[in-house]
């Protein structure tokens, strides 16, 4: 029987569309929930290092007490809405490391399938936040790449695989560790090759084939072909006798797999196919013509299927291997303004800092959050709207302030709408 091998897997919550999305994000009461402590003594990975190898943890003691509700509540503490990608992660990752817990013991699960998971959602509405959340809990080695330094590079397919030797780098060299890791590639629809439109690099689908044989069941050598030093050392070390236990290919048949996206233009591609199945009457009836319509760029998303990304231009077999897809929503002046007041990573403790360090207390009053929200929603660049318009009302602010005597001012509506002013109003009232 031949199994569609990109539908997502029953008993996963994505598993009864193609793509899921969460109800628009209502955080009204998002109360702050103290994530549990994991418990993995392994090579945790910090974001902050990208390229920083792990330092090997001397334990091989594996515990991951973990449930995708907790993750999604970790999650909940930096990114703003999302439920439905917080959800698909959190099982995702739990099954991740249910797997992999349960082969270290020895159960071996022959017929397992690996949930690679496919994230896309419009620009800058948390996907790389999402992951880059999580990864603070993640106790498997975890390696970052964006896929346009493949695609810049070329195709040598020894890129690639460099991603899996970075794993073992992040499991301090274990080899075993790193047979675990789990890879996140951002933008990969920049590796899409479109037959319309102009300028897209065709080493795209190079890429695309050379992850292919990764994100099933690969062996990468350990050390890079083209790394001339460690080749050589490598032989040395052999003649010597001194050949180690490592293993000298790495096997990526459980590495897991999340790719994401912002897919620009993919919503055209799915409404004309809606609209031409309702035209030709021979789509979901429930989808006229009228309807499709009317939905916007978060409902079309919603509705993307596999040949939607062939389309994009994406492999058929490079789409089939990501089965967990989840669509990311477009963050509206409510989700910004949460952005600003209820997410940890909030920029305004950024702006906090940078006064603070010069002795000056901000302070942000809701009205002046909901002036920022406002403004930055017009941005259309999700909450990286929010840096554009903070930038440009702080900007004075932050030259004069430090050189004056002012010691605190607080964010109001009318210091948004005329930073000038108001700045012109807090010397007069310091001198
Ligand atoms: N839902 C959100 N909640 C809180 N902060 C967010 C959210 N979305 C975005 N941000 C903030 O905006 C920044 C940019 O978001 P992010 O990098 O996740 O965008 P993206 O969805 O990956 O976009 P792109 O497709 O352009 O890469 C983040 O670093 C974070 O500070
Ligand atoms: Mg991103």
């Amino acid at each position: 029987m031949s199994q569609d091998p990109s539908a997502p897997p029953s008993g996963h919550p994505n598993a009864l569309g193609p793509v899921t999305r969460g109800p628009a994000a209502s955080a009204k009461s998002r109360a702050k929930v103290s994530t549990p402590r994991r418990r993995v003594q392994d090579a945790g990975e910090s974001w902050s290092k990208p390229g920083v190898a792990a330092v090997a943890s001397p334990s091989e003691q594996f515990t991951f007490d973990l449930k995708p509700r907790e993750i999604a509540r970790h999650l909940d503490r930096f990114v703003i809405g999302q439920s439905e990608a917080k959800k698909v992660l959190g099982v995702a990752l739990c099954d991740h490391f249910q797997h992999v817990r349960m082969t270290r013991e020895g159960v071996e699960a022959p017929f397992y399938q690996k949930q690679n998971v496919l994230l896309l959602g419009p620009t800058g509405v948390g996907k790389t936040h999402l992951i880059r959340s999580a990864a603070e809990l993640i106790g498997v080695p975890f390696v970052k790449a964006d896929a346009t330094k493949f695609s810049e590079t070329g195709y040598v397919g020894g890129d690639v695989d460099d991603l899996v030797r970075d794993l073992v780098r992040r499991a301090g060299g274990n080899v075993k560790r790193a047979e675990h890791g789990i890879i996140y590639l951002d933008e990969v629809d920049k590796l899409a090759t479109r037959t319309e439109g102009a300028g897209r690099d065709v080493s795209g689908r190079g890429v695309q084939t050379n992850l292919l044989k990764l994100m099933e069941d690969g062996d990468v050598p350990v050390v890079s072909p083209n790394d001339m030093n460690a080749q050589i050392q490598g032989a040395m070390s052999a003649m010597r006798g001194n050949a180690s236990a490592q293993p000298e290919t790495i096997n990526t048949r459980h590495i897991l797999f999340i790719v994401s996206g912002a897919f620009a233009g993919l919503d055209r591609i799915i409404r004309s196919r809606l609209l031409s199945a309702a035209t030709a009457g021979s789509g979901d009836p429930g989808w006229t013509a009228s309807k499709v319509s009317r939905l916007d760029v978060d409902g079309l998303f919603a509705q993307a299927m596999t040949s939607d990304f062939i389309q994009y231009g994406l492999e058929p077999e490079f789409v089939g291997r990501l089965p967990v897809r989840v669509a990311c929503h477009g963050l509206d002046a409510d989700d910004l303004f949460d952005v600003l007041r209820k997410s940890e990573s909030s920029l305004i403790h950024q702006y906090e800092r940078a006064f603070a360090a010069y002795g000056i207390e901000v302070s942000f009053t809701d009205a002046g959050l909901k002036s920022l929200a406002r403004m930055a929603d017009q941005e259309n660049t999700g909450a990286r709207g929010l840096m554009t318009v903070c930038e440009r009302v702080f900007r004075e602010l932050k030259f004069a302030l430090p050189s004056s005597r002012v010691r605190s001012f607080a964010v109001t509506p009318e210091l948004v709408a005329d930073p000038r002013g108001a700045l012109r109003g807090l010397l007069k009232g310091s001198r």
